[in-house]
């Protein structure tokens, strides 16, 4: 979609039709022409009505906050995909900042309007195109070019990291291996500034002893790849590690999962996908800081060759592992990759990942977990993110639940002894992987809840979210200004 802004007001603007947002119940809109008209609108918080032969499409919204605006903006759209328009126009609607206000809208069409069709043989073209913004202001304040175009190119490029990220996890394991992830990696850094990527197989595995990422790679016919990609602008700030779990497909291995759980588990690479759009967005955005990412790259399937319920892993760092179900695969690769992202020596090391069902059920879909050893950092993260409308939330750990990792033969079990805490659990195993000097350093991100949508909502449509990435995007961008 086109995005643009025309210094003159809304009535001087020529479109196909006019979006107005109606904010809470001040109905004394000004951009309301036409009183008989609004007297149909029935407010109720969330509506949309369209009135004056289509000419004017009214979406309610409790506030002008940045998530409202976004959600708002996927209601007009899904509105006016049905209709046979090529453009629409609207006001600017901000509370605080306009370039902000202007970037969540943005977003929000954007997010909205993207869709997996790929494989659709009747594939719905929608022909709205461009959305004009017009320099009415719905809280009188002046507006200038320059914050209305930095609003446009930053709502761009995050959406389009968003997308980008999106199509990787939507398409197919039949297509997307670990080696397909690994040339899309070396595509983007090539059309991206200060981008290099470096791709390793099994025999770096090897020599890196990183056994406990091969052991699950090791009854798939797709051999694995540990991807690593760095952004270095000049002079960074900081040097942040993103690692991200690659599972291409989660079959659960030996530990099977049921036919109904295994549906969707080509979503398992999200994590993976998402510190790639991360990359693209970093760069398109020149954030200041130097950012690597991480993808531990696999499926987890099963066979003659895979390793087993009971199986012993000497783990990169020297951990020892028990097996005790095959379906605990991501914390495996991501142990080995989180050992290795240490070597190059994070201020901030993220690790992202679709890693529990435990985390769907404790916080539902919407929301991803944070969760590591310091609070400050945590909750540092939990309100930086805000702006992104991303929803995260912090899951504590404690001593009681890290007893129930504990192995009678290994220095750690991949399963604790209990299902309630598993999320939990989970961010307590990786936890054993983090050096004592990064402890502090680390935060992890359990995306399993959001990166897959099966249910459209907000803005987001049927199939990958792209969890993750606005998260992030919106936490360096904020840190920046920090420092
Ligand atoms: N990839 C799954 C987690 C998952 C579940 C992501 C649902 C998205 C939606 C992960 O590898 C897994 O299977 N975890 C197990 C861990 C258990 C065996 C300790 C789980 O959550 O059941
Ligand atoms: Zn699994
Ligand atoms: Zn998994």
């Amino acid at each position: 979609m086109q995005f643009q802004f025309e210094n003159k007001s809304i009535t001087s603007i020529k479109a196909d039709i006019e979006i107005i947002f109606i904010i809470d119940k001040n109905l004394k809109h000004k951009f309301i022409q036409d009183n008989n008209e609004f007297k149909f609108f029935n407010y109720k918080g969330d509506s949309e009505l369209f009135l004056n032969d289509k000419k004017r499409l009214y979406i309610g919204l409790k506030s002008i906050e940045y998530d409202e605006l976004r959600v708002a903006c996927a209601k007009a759209f899904n509105v006016l995909k049905n209709l046979n328009i090529k453009s629409a126009k609207i006001a600017i609607y901000a509370s605080k900042c306009i370039k902000m206000s202007v970037q969540s809208i943005v977003e929000g069409f954007e997010l909205s309007s993207h869709t997996f069709d790929k494989y659709k043989s009747d594939k719905k073209s929608v022909t709205l195109n461009k959305i004009i913004f017009s320099n009415d202001e719905y809280n009188d304040k002046k507006i200038t070019k320059d914050e209305v175009e930095d609003g446009i190119s930053h709502g761009l490029i995050m959406a389009k990291a968003v997308n980008f990220t999106k199509d990787i996890v939507n398409e197919i394991p039949e297509i997307y291996t670990p080696i397909k992830m690994a040339e899309d990696a070396k595509t983007l850094a090539k059309t991206l500034k200060n981008v290099e990527c470096n791709v390793f197989d099994e025999s770096f595995l090897k020599k890196e002893k990183m056994n406990a990422f091969l052991a699950v790679n090791r009854s798939s016919t797709n051999p694995p790849r540990l991807i690593h990609l760095i952004y270095k602008p000049k002079k960074p700030l900081k040097r942040i590690i993103f690692v991200g779990k690659g599972l291409t497909y989660d079959s659960g291995g030996l530990s099977l999962k049921p036919s109904d759980y295994m549906v969707t588990m080509k979503s398992d690479k999200s994590g993976a996908a998402a510190t790639l759009g991360i990359i693209k967005g970093a760069s398109e955005l020149e954030l200041p800081f130097e950012i690597h990412a991480i993808l531990g790259a696999t499926e987890n399937m099963i066979g003659g060759n895979s390793f087993k319920p009971d199986d012993v892993l000497i783990s990169r760092s020297g951990v020892s592992i028990e097996v005790r179900n095959t379906d605990a695969e991501g914390r495996l690769v991501l142990a080995d990759c989180l050992s290795y992202a240490q070597d190059f020596k994070p201020d901030i090391l993220i690790d992202m990942a679709t890693l529990t069902g435990a985390c769907v059920v404790g916080l539902g879909e919407y929301t991803s977990g944070i969760l590591g050893n310091n609070d400050e950092l945590k909750y540092k993260f939990k309100t930086l993110i805000k702006k992104s409308g991303e929803l995260a939330t912090v899951l504590d750990f404690n001593a009681y639940l890290s007893e129930l990792i504990k192995s009678n033969i290994a220095d750690v079990s991949n399963n604790a002894s209990s299902r309630y805490g598993g999320s939990i659990t989970a961010g307590l195993f990786l936890d054993k992987f983090i050096k004592d000097e990064y402890k502090d350093k680390w935060i992890h991100l359990d995306i399993a809840g959001p990166a897959y949508v099966e249910k459209a909502w907000g803005y987001n449509t049927f199939g990958a979210s792209g969890a993750g990435v606005r998260m992030n995007l919106y936490f360096m961008q904020e840190l920046a200004k920090e420092i």
